[in-house]
């Protein structure tokens, strides 16, 4: 028998493999048909404190090979609204429920995180990184900006929670963001949201792909997996498994899933791969892992979790 299981946060979970925050999770339709799909865990969309309509559209596109392009600009229905879906998901469908904070402000996030450690949320992923809220720098790009959220939220927090990170590209700046991490009860870091601010063009409309921004959006899905191995792999050696990492950015393959647990990811969340193919993502990244370790000889994920070889 071969075992995917995995552990976050202390919450155990069936699989490694699960939904990442962003795609079709934003109504409660929406999360139930997470729910009863093959995924360990709902996660759910990043909430601000009120209703978003979001950006307007076209605000996503597919691009080649298992890639996307967006600037959804957050929309969701408000945190309330999530803490009340948390309960009916929970009873429904026996699964951990992952909320995902994203305020705009110090005082959103305290308010938020509050509400949440107070429902039946299992785990919290709180989200400084979005590139697509105009007008608002990326917070995960600012060591201080999130020294001072981290101080403030981890103060009210009592349940797991984790912080989603943007990518970075510099050694410098990953050894930066660590050493600001380190100093609170963070969990786990979830490692990355989309590329921030690329564009893609339609040579034939001579347009952007999407409308927003004048088309810059977060780049997602495969173009993005080495960037999201690359710091997998640099925060699971700058952590040395004190916080763990989920891994997310471009995983298609039960072999990608199984090169960012090499990599140090105890989890890995679809994000492009779940709006691509819907639910029947997950049993077949299931099986495809499962496969590739039979074929190795590995019966846990831990038996190579981070044990790239590297001389
Ligand atoms: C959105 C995009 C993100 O990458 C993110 O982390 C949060 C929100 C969005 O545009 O909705």
């Amino acid at each position: 028998m071969i075992d995917i299981s995995t552990t976050i946060a202390g919450i155990k979970l069936d699989s490694c493999i699960f939904n990442a925050s962003g795609p079709n999770d934003e109504t409660l339709p929406q999360l139930e048909i997470i729910g009863k799909s093959k995924s360990p865990a709902i996660t759910m969309k990043s909430c601000t404190i009120a209703f978003r309509e979001g950006n307007p559209g076209p605000r996503y596109a597919d691009l080649p090979a298992n890639s996307s392009i967006n600037s959804m600009g957050l929309p969701n229905l408000g945190y309330k609204e999530y803490i009340k879906f948390t309960k009916i998901l929970k009873k429904k469908y026996e699964k951990p429920v992952v909320a995902s904070i994203c305020g705009m402000t110090l005082e959103d996030n305290v308010e938020m995180f509050k509400a949440f450690n107070n429902s039946d949320v299992d785990i919290i992923e709180f989200n400084p990184g979005s590139p697509n809220t105009i007008g608002k720098p990326i917070v995960g790009y600012n060591p201080i900006e999130m020294d001072r959220l981290l101080a403030a939220v981890s103060k009210i927090c009592k349940k797991p929670w984790g912080v989603k990170l943007p990518p970075y590209f510099d050694f410098v700046h990953y050894e930066q963001i660590a050493k600001v991490l380190k100093q609170y009860p963070v969990k786990f870091v979830t490692s990355i949201n989309s590329v921030g601010n690329g564009l893609v063009i339609d040579p034939e409309k001579e347009a952007p792909a999407i409308k927003p921004k004048g088309g810059f959006g977060g780049i997602g899905g495969r173009l993005i997996k080495n960037i999201a191995l690359a710091n997998v792999r640099k925060f699971y050696l700058l952590f040395e498994d004190k916080i763990q990492v989920i891994g997310v950015g471009g995983a298609a393959t039960g072999i990608d899933v199984f090169e960012f647990i090499l990599a140090g990811a105890s989890a890995v969340q679809i994000a492009t791969t779940f709006m691509q193919e819907g639910t029947p993502a997950f049993p077949r990244l299931q099986k495809e892992l499962k496969d590739y370790m039979k074929k190795k000889g590995y019966k846990t994920i831990e038996d190579f979790r981070g044990k790239l070889r590297v001389e």
